[in-house]
């Protein structure tokens, strides 16, 4: 396992923020990963995976131990469903185009979500009416402590709205190695309910999709909104959609009439923090390199050369303004490294 000295984190985050890692090395085994956490020559140590949810503000003064896991396994199969070992380190998009092309369905709204599998479950990312909660089972993960490894439920992640045991009780004591999953290969349950997914689909004349069409129409959708963090620098939504309770709820809406929203409960109710934004005149505005994405308000971009910092700057004034023009506290979804 080499250990190299500063190396630019630019191509491990896809915000594209260029700080240096003081010392970093790549693990490709469970094994190699014992070994970094017990290095004593660095007693301060730092995880990155796919580097799709966090703002790096200044340089990462530790070891950096890039999650490098590969590999998918089945773990068993009957004819209708099958459950699958997928290794941390998985590019999550090209996991999921490798299941459809196997006939597997489950996963196919949350096509195109940048990222790791090893991270998906610490926010349990979701889009299009569907949650890695969904189609999940467990997930093994190590103790930093004692280098053990553990299994987690379903129960166990205690999976909310981008939220799980990961970034509450646990965060910061496990490094997520593997997640398994349990697909469908005949009778889909497939979801096509939110947003434009049955525009989509209707343009194209297809009227029972498969996963793969749905997929299809998913990252159709996303592309047409979302920037591609190659292009353009990001890290998905940068804030969560606020839940207000029904008697914030009312007082908003009644002042807000047009504002879009979507029921949770009788007492809960979400409301998009891009429309929010977009009131506040932020839309496709532009700081130095850091900017609000033209097309969904919700994404924080780098143009290039923008520090976390100025990142950081543009979110706060963001926060302020949302609070007070609507009295609603949006709070960041991706992960501030300060
Ligand atoms: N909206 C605006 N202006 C904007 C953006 C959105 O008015 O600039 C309005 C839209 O018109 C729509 C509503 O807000 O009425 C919702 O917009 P959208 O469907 O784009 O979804 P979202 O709530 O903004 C969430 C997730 C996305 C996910 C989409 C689709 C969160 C924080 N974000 O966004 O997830 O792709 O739904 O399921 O829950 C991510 O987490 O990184 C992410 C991209």
């Amino acid at each position: 396992m080499q250990i190299k000295n500063n190396v630019s984190l630019k191509s491990y985050n896809t915000f594209g923020i260029d700080v240096n890692a003081k010392f970093l090395c790549e693990v490709s085994s469970i094994n190699d990963l014992k070994k970094a956490l017990l290095l004593e020559n660095y007693p301060s140590k730092f995880i990155i995976s796919g580097g799709s949810n966090m703002l790096l503000t200044k340089e990462i003064d530790a070891l950096v131990i890039h999650i490098n896991l590969k590999g998918i396994t089945i773990i068993s199969e009957d004819k209708d469903y099958v459950t699958l070992k997928v290794m941390a380190g998985e590019n999550w998009h090209d996991m999921i185009i490798w299941t459809l092309n196997q006939g597997y369905g489950g996963l196919e709204n949350m096509s195109l979500i940048p990222g790791n599998s090893g991270t998906a479950p610490i926010q349990n990312i979701g889009a299009y009416g569907v949650e890695l909660k969904d189609n999940f089972i467990s997930c093994e993960a190590m103790n930093i402590a004692n280098q053990t490894l553990k299994v987690f439920s379903k129960q166990e992640c205690n999976f909310g709205y981008r939220d799980s045991y990961f970034k509450n009780e646990g965060k910061g004591k496990f490094i997520i190695t593997s997640i398994t999953l349990r697909l469908t290969k005949n009778n889909h349950n497939i979801n096509t309910s939110y947003g434009s997914i049955q525009e989509e689909l209707d343009k194209k004349g297809i009227e029972n999709p498969t996963p793969k069409n749905v997929s299809d129409a998913v990252i159709a959708i996303r592309e047409s909104k979302l920037p591609n963090p190659k292009i353009l620098g990001n890290s998905g939504s940068f804030f969560k959609n606020p839940v207000l309770t029904k008697p914030a709820f009312d007082a908003f809406i009644e002042a807000n009439e047009n504002a879009p929203f979507y029921k949770i409960s009788e007492n809960e109710y979400k409301v998009p923090a891009g429309w929010l934004i977009e009131q506040c005149g932020y839309k496709g505005k532009r700081f130095n390199d850091a900017g609000v994405h033209k097309k969904q308000a919700l994404v924080l971009v780098n143009y290039g050369n923008a520090t976390g910092q100025e990142i950081l700057n543009l979110a706060h004034s963001i926060i302020n303004d949302v609070n007070k023009k609507f009295e609603i506290e949006i709070t960041p979804e991706v992960n501030i490294i300060k």
